[in-house]
């Protein structure tokens, strides 16, 4: 990991961990925390309860006998704040760096006593550690209210809290954008703005290294990194192209998709991407989502109302500010397709959501009318 010398990684990375806050699917998930060592110490962040042990035994090494004089709290959600009690544990007279916010956090998530250990600092609010300047700057909502990350002048780096975070492992060399994208959307995607302001913040900082609370330190493409978070945080398309999501019981939609429709888009030149809703997992459906700027949506009637799948997912969209967007819609229902009527109100709450004509209305399987009504939709968001 490449830090400044006085800099030093204490996170883990838990390759055992398969499901990140009880809901994403991941592969291993890394808790980042770092220690300053200068005139006075200080510990970055703690870690989630999760890896304790081997966070402690990190910490200890890492202090190599000496004490912390201070903890700098960015972040007081538990999967970084559950070790602060273990902290005061073993440096009572240690001082807690923190935002007025995180301050009342602690308090919630410990007690008074612990909270009273707190220097509340605000925007711009600046801590020397000897040979280094710790520059605060707020960063509310960028995932919960209380959130600051810290400046580096000396060493041109920021540690940037849940920002420019990845899912999976803390290789710099493996591939960030997938899991970052994935993360970004289900960790902050509600939060563009918070995020923006933040990027406008950092835009006038130099930065070369960036340290975030999960997945890999960050030292080449910030450039390429803080671009993509540009995009994502307003809510804007990565790339051309249509997502194509569906959800089917007995086949019959997945079938429609996977061949008629897939030659219809194809032969109409539009570059499609599908998602089994029924295989994948919403999170990763999300993150498609906001990739593309058309999404075209395909669903079996259930019970009155949609498929449960595409329900969720849309629930989850709206649930994470999904905006913007170009949408057509299919349906499937053997005797009272009500599948397009409630995609259609879902995406009715979301903003600058339209719908393109006509919504394809599919009765079991294909007829002449259904696929006639198909092409239709396809030369529609070919527009
Ligand atoms: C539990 C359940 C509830 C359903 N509810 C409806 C309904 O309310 N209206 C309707 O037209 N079809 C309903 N259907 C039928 C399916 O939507 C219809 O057969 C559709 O063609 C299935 O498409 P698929 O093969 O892609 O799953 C229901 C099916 C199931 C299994
Ligand atoms: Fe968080
Ligand atoms: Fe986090």
């Amino acid at each position: 990991m490449q830090l400044p010398k006085n800099i030093r990684y204490i996170g883990v990375y838990a390759p055992e961990v398969n499901i990140f806050e009880n809901q994403y699917p991941v592969c291993g998930m890394t808790y980042n925390s770092y220690v300053i060592m200068d005139e006075k110490v200080v510990v970055m962040d703690t870690a989630d309860a999760c890896v304790t042990d081997r966070w402690m035994d990190n910490l200890k090494a890492a202090l190599e006998g000496r004490k912390a004089d201070y903890l700098v709290v960015s972040h007081m959600e538990p999967d970084h704040a559950a070790n602060i009690g273990r902290l005061i544990e073993l440096f009572p007279d240690i001082t807690i760096v923190c935002s007025a916010k995180a301050q009342v956090f602690i308090s919630q998530f410990y007690n008074q006593q612990t909270a009273d250990k707190c220097q509340v600092v605000k925007e711009g609010d600046t801590l020397s550690t000897g040979s280094m300047t710790l520059k605060f700057i707020m960063a509310p909502m960028v995932h919960w209210p209380e959130v600051m990350v810290t400046y580096v002048p000396e060493c041109r780096l920021l540690f940037s809290a849940d920002a420019f975070g990845r899912f999976g492992d803390n290789d710099e060399s493996s591939a960030w954008t997938d899991e970052a994208r994935r993360y970004y959307f289900n960790i902050c995607g509600k939060y563009g703005n918070p995020v923006s302001t933040l990027l406008r913040k950092a835009a006038a900082l130099d930065i070369q290294t960036i340290c975030p609370l999960h997945g890999p330190v960050l030292t080449e493409h910030l450039e390429q990194y803080v671009t993509l978070y540009q995009t994502w945080s307003q809510y804007k398309a990565e790339t051309d192209g249509l997502l194509v999501a569906y959800a089917s019981i007995h086949g019959n939609t997945a079938r429609i998709v996977n061949s008629m429709l897939r030659d219809m888009l194809h032969e109409a030149g539009i570059e499609a991407h599908y998602v089994d809703l029924t295989r994948t997992s919403v999170s990763e459906a999300i993150a498609q989502a906001f990739r593309y700027p058309k999404v075209l949506l395909a669903a079996c009637s259930y019970d009155a109302g949609l498929f449960p799948p595409m329900e969720d997912f849309l629930m989850h969209l709206r649930a994470k500010g999904y905006c913007n967007r170009v949408v057509g819609l299919v349906e499937n229902g053997s005797w009272a397709p009500s599948a397009g009527k409630t995609m259609r109100a879902l995406l009715e709450q979301m903003k600058d959501v339209s719908i393109v004509d006509p919504m394809v209305t599919i009765k079991s399987t294909l007829s002449a009318e259904s696929e006639a009504q198909l092409r239709l939709l396809v030369q529609a968001l070919k527009a």
